[in-house]
């Protein structure tokens, strides 16, 4: 640790995110620079914001750090903030890329389907969805575990959730892997095929909207179709941008959490003994930790709506913020040990969904359940796992991504 110092941390080297999160540039930034000014070859620079306490603190001060997409949104730290005169993106559309009122007056829209009695009833479906992903790969011996099962559940559950009909779905899973790794050679593709593919999904999602008005149903899709706040309800663009931001949030984090998990039990086959040993002990346990270990969000960003002092450090109005979620859950200052994997960590407070605050994320109990349905399912059926080779890593600084973990089942 001794040979890092500032100079060597580059964060928009997506290459080095290939070998892996940088963790020793994490580790010597929470110690040494925890407000860190990071220069950016075309651009103003940003700052990086790396301890718990400072994450949570941003994440709940909306009014001062700002998710808006006018101000330049919560994705990318290298480019510039969109000037007035310039178009505004459909991002501006999307509850992620807003601040209240605004996005107070859409996500209590949106609550309205993702009740816990609503999420509750998905168990059972989720419970189906694995059997069959797992009865279909498990005789083989031998998987690509990112492909054949992490990567399927979370878009079938997805599927399920907004009700797509099962002679649809490969045009869903079509859609979102065409929306997703922009930045990864081995999933890049144009922007026209990127445009086309939100054309075709808005599309879509408004014949579902059509039938489900004309046929309403104790649904996600017709809870969200007939709430009402305050005599206001979802217009069509509103639903149409909710279902893409469903599809594209849902999907590539939970994937992410899945590999993480596998191959974090790979590496620590202990721990999976340990959690097939009596899973209802520890299946809950386990599910915290696999998040706290993969914080599959790296980091979002915000822009500073005033000039401010942070630990020392002033911060301008309009100046990019990110804020480091995977550094966050490996601070020192609260978790023991924290580059240990320890399914019985308790308690486990990491920050995997967001530090609190407005737009905390709407799957975390969807999200929980599958994952803990997927592991609880595997280790019922199989006693060990071996790694056949190494993960192969998506090149993204935003998203902590396994492209492909082969595995080994034995018997
Ligand atoms: C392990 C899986 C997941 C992780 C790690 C994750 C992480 C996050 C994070 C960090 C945020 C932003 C929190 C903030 O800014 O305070 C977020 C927001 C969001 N997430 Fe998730 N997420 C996951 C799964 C899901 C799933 C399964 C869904 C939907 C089915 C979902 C839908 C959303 C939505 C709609 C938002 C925006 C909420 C808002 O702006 O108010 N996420 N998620």
């Amino acid at each position: 640790m001794t040979d890092i110092d500032a100079s060597h941390i580059d964060l928009l080297d997506l290459d080095r995110f290939t070998e892996g999160v940088p963790h020793e540039w994490f580790t010597w930034l929470r110690q040494n620079d925890p407000v860190h000014f990071h220069e950016e070859p075309d651009g103003p620079g940003f700052w990086v914001i790396t301890r718990y306490d400072d994450v949570m603190a941003c994440n709940r001060d909306a009014g001062t750090f700002s998710s808006a997409a006018a101000r330049g949104g919560v994705v990318g730290l290298a480019e510039r903030p969109a000037s007035d005169d310039e178009a505004p993106s459909a991002a501006g559309n999307l509850m992620l890329f807003m601040d209240p009122p605004d996005h107070t007056r859409y996500r209590r829209l949106v609550n309205r389907g993702f009740t816990p009695r609503m999420i509750g009833r998905m168990e059972e479906n989720i419970r189906g969805l694995t059997t069959t992903i797992l009865d279909g790969v498990l005789p083989r011996g031998e998987s690509d575990f990112v492909v054949d099962v992490a990567a399927e559940l979370p878009l079938e559950v997805i599927a399920e959730l907004i009700g797509v009909p099962h002679e649809d779905r490969h045009k869903i899973f079509d859609w979102s892997n065409r929306m997703i790794g922009a930045d990864d050679p081995e999933y890049a593709v144009a922007q026209e095929a990127l445009f086309e593919a939100q054309v075709e999904m808005f599309m879509y999602a408004q014949g579902l909207a059509e039938k489900h008005r004309q046929k309403p149903d104790d649904d996600i899709i017709t809870a969200l179709l007939s709430a009402e706040v305050d005599g206001e309800s979802l217009s069509d663009m509103d639903f149409n941008l909710f279902f893409l931001l469903l599809s594209v949030a849902g999907n590539e984090t939970t994937r992410n959490a899945i590999s993480h998990g596998m191959n974090a039990f790979l590496e620590n086959p202990d721990q999976y003994a340990l959690l097939a040993s009596d899973p209802e002990r520890h299946i809950k346990g386990a599910v915290e930790e696999i998040l706290r270990w993969a914080s599959p969000v790296l980091y979002f960003r915000r822009n500073a709506t005033r000039d401010l002092e942070l630990r020392g450090r002033t911060i301008h109005e309009g100046d990019k913020i990110s804020i480091w979620y995977i550094s966050a859950n490996r601070d020192e200052d609260h978790f023991d040990d924290p580059f240990t994997f320890d399914i019985t960590r308790d308690p486990n407070p990491h920050i995997a969904f967001g530090g609190g605050g407005p737009h905390f994320c709407l799957g975390a109990q969807l999200a929980r359940m599958e994952i803990q349905v997927l592991f609880e399912e595997l280790v019922a059926r199989v006693p060990r796992i071996e790694a056949v080779g190494p993960p192969d890593r998506l090149r993204s600084n935003f998203i902590g991504g396994i492209k492909h973990l082969p595995v080994r089942f034995a018997s």
